[in-house]
């Protein structure tokens, strides 16, 4: 994954009907680290890694580059959304051209349930066709993360190809504003 490049960064946040999208703060670090030490976060993604770990590694303010929106309810983080640059090795591609913009959505596991990862993901959406016009989204999770493909479904992504990567299925889907 690289930067998503040439966007005016960051934006002013973006409030929704519940959430507000913003950039990362110095306040969201514990919320950073609760995401990769989760187990139940983790499962398709790789799993979790140590706290301890974490803990040493994450800056004070996690997460500032274009393209990663934190996701606050009534001022906490629930989930962070990014935008980044799919490397050309990996696979799924909907064009010969490589570095598609690619949606990754994470939220804590107490903040699932409710409409936000939603929610946050369509403003998200609407600010990349805003920055970067004409340009699709691509996507890719585990088949077997349920709650995901139905998000990526709601959402109005569709499927491109699927494939194995990690020892797991993969979904690959499209996303483009004109559609
Ligand atoms: C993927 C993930 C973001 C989905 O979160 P989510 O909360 O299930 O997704 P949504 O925001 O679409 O919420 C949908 C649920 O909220 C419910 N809901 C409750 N109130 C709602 C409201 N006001 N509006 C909309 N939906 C509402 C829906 O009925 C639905 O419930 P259901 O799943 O029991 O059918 C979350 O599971 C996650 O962070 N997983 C770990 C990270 C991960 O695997 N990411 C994918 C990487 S590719």
């Amino acid at each position: 994954m690289t930067e998503l490049g040439p966007v005016a960064w960051p934006p002013a946040p973006i409030r929704t009907e519940r959430l507000v999208l913003r950039e990362s703060e110095a306040r969201d670090r514990a919320a950073f680290i609760e995401l990769l030490a989760s187990p139940e976060v983790r499962t398709y993604l790789g799993g979790p890694r140590p706290r301890d770990e974490l803990e040493r590694a994450t800056p004070a303010v996690p997460g500032r580059r274009p393209g990663l929106f934190a996701v606050d309810l009534d001022g906490a983080m629930i989930g962070v959304i990014t935008f980044d640059r799919r490397g050309a090795e990996r696979p799924g591609h909907i064009r010969a051209e490589a570095g598609h913009a690619e949606l990754g959505y994470t939220f804590l596991p107490e903040a699932w349930g409710h409409g936000y990862a939603a929610e946050a993901c369509a403003a998200a959406l609407a600010w990349f066709t805003n920055a970067l016009p004409g340009e699709p989204v691509v996507l890719c999770t585990q088949t077997a993360n349920d709650r995901s493909m139905r998000l990526a479904a709601k959402l109005g992504f569709t499927e491109v190809e699927r494939f194995e990567e990690w020892g797991a299925q993969q979904w690959f889907g499209v996303w483009s504003s004109a559609t």
